[in-house]
């Protein structure tokens, strides 16, 4: 299936829905029980359903998964691929994203990023100096676009007033039940600014299918779809706001694209939003900051 894009009103544009890659090879570390040939299988699964958005990180598997990838790739049209990837926490300084970069690129096998990520906000390293880096990617080529997670709307602001280049993404925990970054106004700001707010997480790692609430379970009933399809198009559903789930499963791939097509009536949408139970409005993973 052709995976719908949203765009933004300067013309960037993304694919609603990506594959993510968190425990593909490992969690911090390489796990050397890891079954590598299935995450590299379900990574060309995906691709070969449709899927262009591909989300990695050096911090996952220590730089590993990003290898996994780079061998899931081999022989795809790279061009037809938006790959992103980030740069982890500890390594925001201006030499450190550069040099991040590099080995990124090397264990990926490709000589760009279609976006790059700063992966968490760090307070012990100036803000100027990481865009400033991000900044010299893309004057380099190695980049084309930049984008921040885990970052609150105050250093949002903060970190696009250092670059003329646009901060095309935030990407942040958020689902049926993690709502910090509807609670914080982050979701607001995003959409008032233009700003795409990739949403992590959008199946609870598989958690928030366990216990289905009734105003879900309705959902279900009156669209005819199952739970992780009413929780990913929630999410799709709103302004600026896209998503990516990580599967190794076949079934579950395409459980989740089947969450692509339809639309809810605007009504249920807001009843989800305030009907679903428990919510929770600072992430249990990383919050924002
Ligand atoms: N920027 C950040 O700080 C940050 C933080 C967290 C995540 N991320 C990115 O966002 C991606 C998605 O988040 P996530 O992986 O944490 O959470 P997720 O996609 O909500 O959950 C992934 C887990 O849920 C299972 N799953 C997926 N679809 C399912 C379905 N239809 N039914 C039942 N189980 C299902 C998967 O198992 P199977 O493999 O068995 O399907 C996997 O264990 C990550 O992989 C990563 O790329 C970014």
């Amino acid at each position: 299936m052709k995976i719908p894009t949203k765009k933004l009103k300067d013309g960037f544009e993304m694919p609603i829905y990506g594959l993510g890659t968190w425990q593909m090879g490992g969690r911090n570390e390489r796990d050397l029980n890891n079954d590598d040939e299935a995450d590299i299988l379900a990574i060309r699964n995906a691709i070969d359903a449709g899927i262009a958005h591909i989300d990695t990180a050096e911090l996952y598997a220590n730089g590993y998964t990003e290898i996994l990838v780079g061998k899931a790739l081999v022989g795809y049209d790279r061009s037809k691929i938006f790959l992103v990837s980030k740069v982890q926490q500890k390594n925001l300084s201006y030499e450190n994203i550069l040099n991040s970069c590099k080995q990124s690129l090397e264990r990926l096998g490709t000589n760009y990023l279609d976006l790059y990520l700063l992966h968490r906000y760090n307070k012990d390293i100036p803000l100027q100096d990481s865009i400033r880096a991000l900044d010299k990617l893309v004057e380099d080529g190695l980049v084309k676009h930049i984008g921040v997670c885990n970052f609150n709307k105050e250093h949002l602001a903060e970190a696009q007033s250092y670059t003329k280049n646009k901060i095309v993404c935030d990407q942040v925990h958020l689902n049926l039940m993690f709502r910090e970054p509807e609670k914080t106004g982050l979701l607001e700001y995003c959409q008032n600014n233009d700003i795409f707010l990739n949403a992590w997480r959008p199946v609870g790692k598989g958690n928030l299918l366990e216990n289905i609430p009734s105003v879900l379970q309705e959902m279900c009933d009156k669209y005819n779809k199952t739970p992780s399809q009413i929780a990913i198009n929630w999410l799709i559903a709103q302004p600026n706001v896209i998503t990516l789930s990580k599967t190794r499963n076949s079934a579950h791939l395409e459980e989740n694209l089947g969450a692509l097509e339809f639309e809810m009536d605007t009504g249920d949408i807001e009843r989800l939003r305030t009907e679903y139970p428990n919510q929770k409005y600072i992430s249990d993973a990383v919050p924002l900051e």
